[in-house]
């Protein structure tokens, strides 16, 4: 068990008669309904982590905007909308999105270090609550489009706090050489600048350290610089009213192994809890805290081999259905949908001790030898044919997928109870050749 066993029930993902279930249908029955490699949704799940840090941060009632990033489907904003979720978007893509889902504008915040012209006008049209400035010249870009349109948003400036998130290098995005955000010095030059703009109202900070934060720490240390940094600006005139503290709280790959939203709120709430009284505004955009544990994909072993003293399980999903064990080295649990001798796992981790396992390495179709999705793990044996579930594969798993080796999209599936609903259709041979065109377009 890890550090965290407070927290079991992080999903609604369980073993029943040496089967796996989501909810109330068992993982067969799904697979044979919609196929393999399949993400299944638990919707159950989904909402109680939102509920959880809904509770956990209820003192300082914050605007909880889930970061669509994790895991866009329309169903799943739409089940997070209804929740009375906000929504956290990067993109004019995902601004569509959040709205096609039904999010109101007032609830969505929109980061992102690239804006194009035609994203921000988007978004000072759809009316959304805070536009998220990460530099000088993007600052000048939407305070022009804003003046053009004669429509104004409440900005907040990112700013870089450069905290160690101490995890992977990829996602460590709030130290000082990481390309988000400005310094946090050079945030008083930026308001003095930009501070008195009658469209542009640059009224909040805006800080994201990085993804998944094992840690609570990172989030005192960052906050703590965001309020004497609030405290410096209204020295200077400068009222900060939103302060968006970001993302990046981990979620349960093993059991255990995470803070839950309860010990996050431990260490943000009481720093917070007094400028809420006086009136300021705090946003969260959690993503994979609500949604990794939240989903699973479903893959079936399509061959087995042995090459030399390694055994291979050949399955039909791979880093192009979920990139993260080969991207970012990320750990997934992974077991049988219906384990060999109803050898159910005590719990995930990196380490099952059970006998009569099997060491094998679980690897994808695809023509890269980075494409696994667990290697060298002990499980019980497996057959050809056989349903594999890899865990908490809900956030930055369908999200981050393509179509790489022509390989079409999988299924999308959401669980609710004993209710099946497919949010997305397998994508088809033809669905990859859509765009595309023999002859080209003259243009
Ligand atoms: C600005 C911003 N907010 C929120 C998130 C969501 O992070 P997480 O899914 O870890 O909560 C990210 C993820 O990279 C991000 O870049």
């Amino acid at each position: 068990m890890g550090q965290y066993p407070h927290h079991l029930h992080m999903d609604h993902f369980e073993y029943r008669s040496g089967l796996l279930h989501c909810e109330g249908l068992d993982l067969e029955s799904i697979a044979s309904r919609c196929g393999t490699p399949s993400y299944i949704y638990s919707s159950r799940t989904a909402l109680d982590h939102l509920k959880r840090i809904r509770e956990a941060f209820v003192e300082i009632d914050p605007l909880i905007c889930f970061s669509i990033k994790s895991c866009s489907n329309l169903a799943i904003c739409r089940l997070l909308a209804t929740a009375g979720s906000g929504m956290d978007v990067v993109s004019g893509g995902e601004l569509f999105r959040a709205l096609a889902a039904g999010c109101e504008a007032a609830k969505i915040v929109y980061a992102g270090v690239g804006k194009t012209e035609p994203e921000i006008e988007q978004a000072l049209r759809a009316g959304i609550a805070l536009l998220n400035i990460e530099s000088e010249e993007e600052f000048v870009a939407v305070a022009s489009v804003a003046k053009r349109l004669g429509i104004g948003c409440a900005c907040a400036l990112r700013v870089n706090p450069d905290v160690d998130p101490h995890t992977h290098r990829y996602t460590t995005t709030g130290k000082r050489e990481s390309k988000f955000g400005v310094d946090i010095e050079r945030a008083k030059s930026f308001f003095a600048r930009f501070g008195k703009d009658p469209l542009c109202r640059l009224e909040g900070l805006h800080l994201h350290i990085g993804s998944p934060v094992g840690t609570t720490e990172p989030y005192a240390i960052g906050v703590r610089k965001a309020l004497e940094l609030c405290d410096s600006l209204a020295a200077e005139g400068h009222l900060i009213k939103w302060l968006d503290i970001g993302g990046g709280f981990a979620a349960d790959y093993e059991t255990g192994n995470s803070p839950c939203a309860a010990d996050y709120a431990a260490v943000i709430v009481p720093l917070l809890r007094e400028r809420v009284r006086q009136g300021l505004r705090v946003v969260l955009e959690p993503g994979r805290s609500i949604i990794a544990n939240a989903g699973v994909l479903l893959t079936r072993v399509l061959y087995r081999k042995q090459s030399g003293d390694k055994c291979f399980a050949i399955c039909d999903a791979g880093m192009n259905t979920l990139l993260r064990p080969s991207h970012y080295e990320a750990f997934h649990f992974a077991w049988p949908v219906r384990p060999a001798g109803g050898m159910v796992p005590p719990m995930r981790s990196k380490t099952i001790n059970l006998p009569n396992l099997e060491r094998v390495d679980v690897v994808g179709p695809l023509c890269e030898t980075g494409d696994f999705l667990a290697l060298d793990r002990r499980l019980p044996p497996m057959k050809q044919g056989d349903l594999l579930a890899i865990f908490a594969a809900g956030a930055y798993g369908m999200s981050m997928a393509s179509r790489y080796n022509s390989v079409p999209l999988p299924a999308e599936v959401l669980v609710h109870e004993n209710e099946l609903r497919i949010i997305r259709t397998r994508e088809t041979n033809e669905d990859l050749v859509r765009h595309e065109s023999l002859e080209g377009l003259l243009v």
